[in-house]
């Protein structure tokens, strides 16, 4: 895209991002004035996670996590991109109090109510905000292409990401894998959602919604819009699971989504669960 192109677009997102803040604070102002707002959620102001059922979703999540995870109860967990804590919430009421629960995300005031509303309550929940460049949610930062996660080596059990990895360029789908190997301990397990290129979805991909039919394809990946990546991103299933197992990782189940024509799914996007293979050296 040409410089001007560029600016262009960024002006009009920006423009369309003013009016939807607008708009949700008119809701949350109405909500307010009614009696009606729930303190333990977020405000719709802060609601940019995705569309759908704030609540629904999060604990459509916790049951993917547990049913195609077997998330431990009592352990050391991390969640990359954890936005404003739609998944956190109900991990509240299902992990132990001997268990930690960190998230990262770039987005600042997501992060801020997180640890206001949730950390206050639940010490044991801690959320850290990162300076990563995502074109998406933040323009200023830190490549995710060549970030190094705020952990110590083995620092956790289990990582997982909702509905990151599906906003990520290849190299950053690399050095996320990688990351999350690095922070894991040895037998730890990763489970994260894609959006995952095979000849089902394939198939599939001209009858989607208009916001999964990601028409512009680079390599093994497709995206949704040619002007913003970020937007959405579709990987092929192979070469995923190559860049899986190159770092370190064995493949222990995948769950094809709803997206993907499988009605039984948990969940509308594909879920990869996998476990860190010892060290050899
Ligand atoms: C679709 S939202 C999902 C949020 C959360 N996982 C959930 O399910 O509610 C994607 C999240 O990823 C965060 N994000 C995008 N790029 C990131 C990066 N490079 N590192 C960490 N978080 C990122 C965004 O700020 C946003 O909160």
């Amino acid at each position: 895209m040409g410089y001007l192109a560029r600016i262009s677009y960024l002006v009009r997102t920006q423009i369309t991002r003013l009016l939807r803040n607008a708009h949700a604070t008119y809701v949350d102002l109405r909500l307010f004035a009614a009696g009606k707002a729930d303190p333990r959620l977020p405000p719709m102001r802060l609601r940019f996670v995705g569309s759908g059922d704030f609540v629904e979703i999060g604990c459509e999540m916790l049951a993917v996590l547990v049913t195609y995870g077997n998330l431990p109860r009592h352990a050391r967990i991390l969640e990359i991109g954890c936005g404003v804590g739609r998944v956190a919430l109900p991990l509240t009421t299902y992990l132990g109090a001997d268990a930690t629960y960190d998230g990262f995300d770039v987005v600042r005031k997501a992060v801020a109510w997180c640890r206001k509303r949730i950390t206050n309550e639940h010490p044991n929940f801690r959320f850290h905000h990162v300076t990563v460049r995502n074109t998406l949610y933040r323009f200023t930062g830190t490549s995710a292409a060549t970030f190094r996660f705020p952990f110590p080596d083995h620092s956790f059990d289990f990582v997982f990401a909702v509905s990151l990895f599906t906003h990520l360029t290849l190299q950053e789908v690399k050095n996320y894998l990688l990351e999350s190997h690095r922070v894991l301990s040895s037998d730890g397990h990763f489970l994260a959602t894609f959006f995952l290129l095979n000849s089902g979805s394939n198939r599939l991909l001209p009858s989607n919604d208009r916001d999964f039919r990601f028409p512009f394809i680079d390599g093994p990946m497709r995206f949704a819009s040619d002007k913003n990546r970020a937007v959405a991103t579709a990987i092929d299933e192979g070469v995923l699971r190559g860049l899986i197992q190159d770092a370190g990782f064995g493949i222990e189940r995948v769950v094809h989504g709803k997206w993907a024509g499988n009605a039984s799914s948990l969940t509308f996007q594909d879920v990869v669960v996998c476990r860190k293979r010892p060290h050899t050296p």
